[in-house]
């Protein structure tokens, strides 16, 4: 086992934290049961019950079903000049948008793709269940499934999607993934170290708080996770090297020349999904495990991804 020590680095209390997401999380109910007040979200909504009813009449919805389950493993290597010499060929799995709840039994179908794969960490990058309010309980489980089929020498980090509610963080630590809040930790290997920062949601509760949490000594090799590719600029911005998010499912149903008709990115629509460059730090931008909204994919596929880390230019 390699040597690991972490000593969290967070810019603001969990309560504090807590106190803002919970009202956050609060206006955004309010919002959404006044519908009438946000007639683009109105109509997304019923654009997809609408599309998912076509697609019954049609006879595709199962091919749809059958898509969103045939994940794949996507091997990813990556090179950085500055990456610490004790990480050359360090392996991150990376899992995102699990919206566990979805599809019953999908997390079999993910243990039998990581089961058998070495790594030295992994990061769950939020999205666990399928509505974005409403009871959490149901994911426990099939979640606490996959941590135990998950073995990362170095440990499993992972953090809030906007789908995820600030309730669900102590639920999420009890089964054995380390949430990190807006904050930081080191991971050590032979005295050398990079920095893991993990943010809140910036999709659905941006706050100062994500910002501040970016704000971390430029010296280190640093990987930035977010939810989403929303905070590419600030990241950069801050000589992160590394950016892994999800949230877009890769557009989820895409038409065959791969266009997506719904991005759900208010920035960055441009990183929607894969491998994608700013300045000098290098995005993933993973088209996800699972599926919301209608547990269909067409022209996408889910993944978990496991990245290498390479010395190198
Ligand atoms: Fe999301």
């Amino acid at each position: 086992m390699n040597q690991l020590s972490f000593g969290k680095k967070s810019v603001i209390s969990r309560e504090k934290w807590r106190i803002n997401r919970e009202q956050l999380e609060k206006n955004k109910t309010k919002y959404k049961l006044k519908w009438t007040k946000n007639k683009y979200l109105s109509y997304i909504d019923v654009a997809i019950e609408c599309f998912g009813l076509w697609l019954k009449l049609t006879g595709q919805y199962k091919r749809g079903i059958e898509n969103a389950k045939e994940i794949q493993v996507k091997e990813l290597e990556l090179k950085f000049k500055n990456l610490p010499d004790a990480f050359n060929n360090y392996k991150i799995l990376h899992l995102t948008d699990l919206h566990i709840d979805t599809i019953p039994g999908f997390e079999e179908r993910i243990i039998k793709k990581i089961k058998n794969l070495n790594y030295d960490v992994c990061f769950w990058t939020g999205d666990y269940r399928k509505y974005t309010s409403g009871d959490y309980q149901q994911v426990k489980e099939p979640l606490k499934k996959i941590i135990e089929n998950t073995h990362a020498p170095d440990g499993v980090f992972g953090l809030l999607g906007n789908h995820d509610t600030w309730q669900m963080v102590g639920d999420l630590e009890d089964i054995g993934i380390e949430m990190l809040i807006n904050e930081s930790i080191i991971l050590e290997r032979e005295k050398q170290e990079i920095l893991i920062t993990g943010t809140d949601d910036p999709h659905y509760f941006p706050s100062k708080y994500h910002e501040q949490a970016l704000e971390t000594e430029k010296a280190l090799f640093k990987i930035a996770l977010i939810h989403s590719p929303e905070m590419y600029e600030e990241a950069a911005t801050n000589a992160y090297d590394l950016y892994l998010c999800g949230h877009t499912h890769a557009g989820q149903v895409c038409l065959p020349n791969g266009f997506a008709p719904l991005k759900n990115l208010k920035k960055g629509k441009q990183f929607l999904s894969g491998l994608w460059k700013y300045k000098s730090m290098i995005g993933y931008t993973s088209p996800g495990c699972g599926v919301s909204g209608l547990p269909v994919r067409f022209n996408t596929q889910g993944e978990v991804t496991l990245i290498t880390l390479k010395k190198g230019v």
